[in-house]
Order: structure tokens, then sequence, then C-alpha cells
């Protein structure tokens, strides 16, 4: 082989390439043509390989012919790579983009069912004030829902508290009150508390009974509380609790547990007076039974009906809609 014969190769190596290269298409192609034309086996290797043959004086001319080709074909496989690489990256932006006209996607999201709501409230203002939160068993004995708090086994005052009974001695607690009981016998005074909780009585349900119910219970048990402190208490929770609008009324009342005793309503804008709880003085007979020494401190105590207090700030009139989970009643809180 002399010079002009593989300047006559490389001429036709050239002109293959430039085919090659107006029919590349994708990034697999483009390695393809890479192999043919500079791979091992490829019309450039072979002729590097040729070089030998030629005459000593014509190698140098032949070489630098032979390596701008070949320097040639990897920069434009180079620039070809890269702009396929960036067409790709191109359609991938593209359908990845984002339409701002689209509606978004509509998330439900849940909510504290409005009892809960009230019971947290509840719970934040006499915490504020300096209030435990205490809690006992729904499950409790005649001892602690009845006898502790002086309300004796033919006492007709138990009447009030129609009651599911689980065997002779056991059932679910009528009021959070037996939960005063169960504190006041595990600590020594000063005694600051609330209780909130479930409730149980065999009423028929109607639009403001239902067998199933909540309370806060409230006790404070130190020296020298009077009723002037109770009223005070209640004053201020309705008031925060309410805000302006509401009016309270503050009654005599009797609980076996209590003396003296009092009941609390509130009427909202426009709406009708509502018990919200009964309240009074811990009974002395009360604060001997769990070894307190009535000569020494005195308590006040209030149970207050979470339902009520629900009722009263939304106007609703009928308690049972709390326990049906209508999402339309629901979700309106
Ligand atoms: N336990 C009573 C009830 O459910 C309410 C009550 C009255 C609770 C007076 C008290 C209280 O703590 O002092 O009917």
């Amino acid at each position: 082989m002399d010079l002009k014969e593989l300047e006559g190769k490389v001429q036709e190596v050239r002109a293959a390439w430039e085919r090659a290269k107006a029919a590349l298409e994708g990034p697999e192609a483009l390695e393809e043509v890479r192999i043919r034309f500079l791979g091992r086996k490829g019309p450039l290797t072979r002729l590097f390989s040729a070089l030998k043959e030629l005459p000593p004086g014509a190698r140098a001319e032949a070489g630098r012919l032979l390596n701008s080709l070949k320097q040639e074909i990897l920069s434009e496989l180079e620039e070809k790579g890269a702009r396929l690489a960036q067409e790709t990256e191109e359609r991938k932006l593209a359908a990845e983009s984002y339409d701002l006209t689209l509606p978004g996607r509509w998330r439900p999201v849940g909510r504290l069912h409005p009892l809960t709501q009230v019971r947290l409230e509840i719970e934040d203002i006499f915490m504020r004030m300096g209030f435990d939160v205490a809690s006992g068993p729904e499950v409790e004995t005649d001892y602690y829902n009845f006898e502790a708090l002086n309300i004796p086994e033919d006492h007709p005052a138990r009447d009030e508290w129609d009651s599911f009974y689980i065997d002779d001695t056991h059932l679910l607690r009528t009021h959070t009150s037996p939960v005063q009981i169960r504190v006041m016998k595990s600590r020594r005074p000063p005694v600051r508390i609330i209780c909130p909780g479930r409730c149980f009585r065999r009423d028929n349900p109607d639009a403001t009974h239902s067998p199933v119910f909540h309370q806060v219970e409230l006790l404070w048990v130190e020296r020298g509380l009077t009723m002037a402190n109770l009223k005070w208490i209640i004053e201020e929770f309705v008031r925060k609790f309410f805000g302006p609008g509401y009016e309270m009324r503050f009654s005599a009342d009797f609980f076996p547990f209590t003396e003296p005793s009092a009941q609390v309503h509130i009427r909202r804008p426009g709406g009708k007076w509502l018990e919200i709880m009964g309240a009074g003085m811990v009974d002395p007979a009360v604060l001997s039974e769990v070894g307190y020494d009535p000569e020494e401190v005195t308590g006040f105590a209030f149970g207050l009906g979470i339902e009520r207090m629900a009722m009263l700030r939304w106007g609703i009139e009928d308690i049972r809609l709390f326990y049906q989970n209508d999402l339309r009643f629901l979700s309106q809180f």
C-alpha cells in the first residue's frame, strides 16, 4: 500500500462516516456507530495497523491523516451525544411540567369531635388555674359510686342515678364523683383536681337524655375554702368558656355529698335556661370517710355536663346528635 491508496481509503471511511452520522438517531445507535468506526475491528484500527506497510517517508503524513479523521469522528460523536442527551432531558421536563390550571386534589381533613373539643377546652381552663387532671374507672363499685359519697344502700337519692349494675356490687359509674373519693384516699390535702369522663345511666334516649354522657368533676380541698371561692371559680370558668352575652344563675339544690349544695343554669343569648352542673361544699361526712379532718380542711366540688356545655355553645337542641356520627353534623365543628 502506498500513500495514495491510503488517502483513498481514508476518503471512503470519511464518506461512510458522513452517511452514518446523518442517519444517527438515539443513544444506542450512537454507541453502535462508535464501535463500528473506532472499535478494534473497525476500518480505522485496520488502517492504523496498515501504517507499517507504508514506505517510512510516507508514514508521518499517513498517520496525520488517520489521526485527524479519528479526532473528527470522536468530536462529532461527542457533540451528537451531548445533543441527544439534551433532547432527552427536554422531553422529560416537558412531560413533567405542571399544569397550574388543574384543580387541586381534595384531601379530607379530620377534626376533633365537638365533645372532645369542649372537654379539651375545659381541661385547659382549669389546668391554667392550677388543677391536675385525674381519672378513675368506668366500672365502679357500689362503695365509690354511692356509699362513700354519703348515699347509703336504702337512701332515696339513689333513685336519681338509675344505674347499670354488672353484678351485686359493680356498676357503670353514674357520675364522675367517685373519682373524688379515689383521689382523696390516695393524697393528703391540699387537693386540686378535675376529672373528665364518661358516665352511664339507665335513661331512655331523648332530646336531653343519653344513657352514655360525659361529665367533668372538680374538687378542691384545702384549709379555709368557702362557698364564695366556689362561686368565684364557677363564674370565672363560665366567663372564660362562653364569653360575653351568656347569663348565669346560681341556686340552691340538694346532693348527699355536699352541704350546702347548688345548681348552676346558663342561658345563651335568646335561648332557654339549661342546668350545667351540680355543686357544693364537700359534706363533712365525705371528708371523714376518706380520712380527712373536717375541722381542719374544707372543700368544694362540682359535676359539670360536657354535652350541656356543647349544646349551649353551639345552640344544639338534641343531645343524640353527638352520638349519631353523622358527618353532616360533625363537620360543622
Ligand atoms: N354527681 C352529681 C350528678 O351527677 C353532680 C354533682 C353535684 C357533682 C354536686 C359534684 C357536686 O361534685 O358537688 O348528678
